[in-house]
């Protein structure tokens, strides 16, 4: 049978997203769900009707839902759901500031996807990250494996980006690694990075590197800080929607992804930004990458502080 995924939220996120996962043309169909009427609906028919300039047969679907779960058949069958809904950042504000808002709107939104779409692998893209992925964990009850969070491929991404630009090198030639939490803890990799194959550390000064650590840590940030409006959306769906492909595809892709740790690294019991093989099922396995004494610490850094987060979501 064909593939069904569903996006749910269509501002910016959501859209960019539907419309990459559309264009990749290896679903049957694609839903976009929102609760504002008709914006969902209407943003399905202009991607339709691209449909015969960009060659792709995927249908979307917009569906809008009310308080009380109404629409949400629409999601019926979905294999993945990306879960895009809750307020972006204005400039000066922390991902953090986002927690209460939009932990109310993701504890619904999951439930809903829990009664509707009860085998479906849930990738949840709103922050603050690590913990809203850990809230829609406990509001759908589904196993870990199939609850996940992106940010470590767009976190990785800015940073090989950054390096790219850096060195006026093709950014295919450049390998980075960025693993922590989505945020002040996110810890960029230097020794697991390089270029052509030589280590970053190499062909890089260390001044530099620390240079562009910083900016990827800081990269959502400076984007909210130039759009004033909203936070990034073009990098942010590349990465969800490559997320959502590799478990249609069940193609078990490592990408780094914010997966439930369990005694890797010697961290137990949190969503943290690791690597991990990708598939059908969610989360295969957690890959555990060899890294420097103090990324390793950094890394056991952010677990605690993440942990500790997370614990308050439970009751939001
Ligand atoms: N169900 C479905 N959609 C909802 C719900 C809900 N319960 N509540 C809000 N939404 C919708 C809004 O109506 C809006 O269309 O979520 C959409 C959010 O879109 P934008 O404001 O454009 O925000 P966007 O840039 O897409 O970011 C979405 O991703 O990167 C994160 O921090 C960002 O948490 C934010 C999320």
């Amino acid at each position: 049978m064909g593939k069904k995924v569903t996006v749910v939220g269509a501002g910016f996120y959501g859209s960019t997203t539907a419309q990459r996962l559309a264009e990749y043309d290896v679903f049957d169909t694609v839903v976009i769900t929102d609760i504002i009427e008709g914006k969902p609906a209407g943003i399905a028919l202009d991607l339709n009707q691209s449909r015969a300039v960009e060659g792709f047969e995927t249908t979307v679907v917009g569906v809008t839902t009310g308080p009380n779960g109404e629409g949400y058949e629409g999601i019926e069958g979905s294999d993945v759901v990306v879960i895009t809904a809750g307020l972006p950042r204005k400039p000066g504000m922390s991902r953090m500031d986002l927690l209460e808002t939009n932990a109310k709107i993701v504890r619904q939104v999951a439930e809903n996807v829990a009664k509707y779409a009860p085998n479906a692998v849930v990738i949840v893209v709103s922050n603050p990250l690590d913990e809203m992925t850990a809230l829609a964990q406990i509001a759908t009850q589904f196993p870990r494996n199939r609850v996940l969070g992106q940010a470590g491929m767009l976190d990785t991404a800015r940073f090989t980006n950054f390096v790219a630009e850096a060195l006026q090198v093709p950014v295919k030639s450049v390998k980075t690694l960025t693993l922590g939490s989505h945020g002040d803890t996110m810890v960029p990799v230097p020794s697991q990075s390089s270029v052509n194959g030589k280590p970053l550390r190499e062909v890089m000064p260390a001044e530099q590197i620390e240079d562009l650590v910083v900016r990827t840590r800081n990269g959502g940030a400076e984007v909210v800080a130039l759009l004033k409006t909203g936070s990034a959306y073009y990098a942010p769906s590349a990465a969800a929607a490559r997320m959502a492909k590799a478990v249609a595809e069940d193609s078990g892709e490592v990408m780094p992804v914010c997966a439930w740790v369990d005694g890797e690294y010697g961290i137990s019991g949190v969503y943290l930004g690791v690597e991990a093989e990708i598939g059908a099922q969610g989360v295969k396995r957690v890959v555990e990458t060899d890294l420097d004494a103090d990324e390793l610490a950094a890394l056991r850094e952010a677990a605690e502080a993440v942990r500790a987060k997370q614990a308050d979501v439970a009751s939001m």
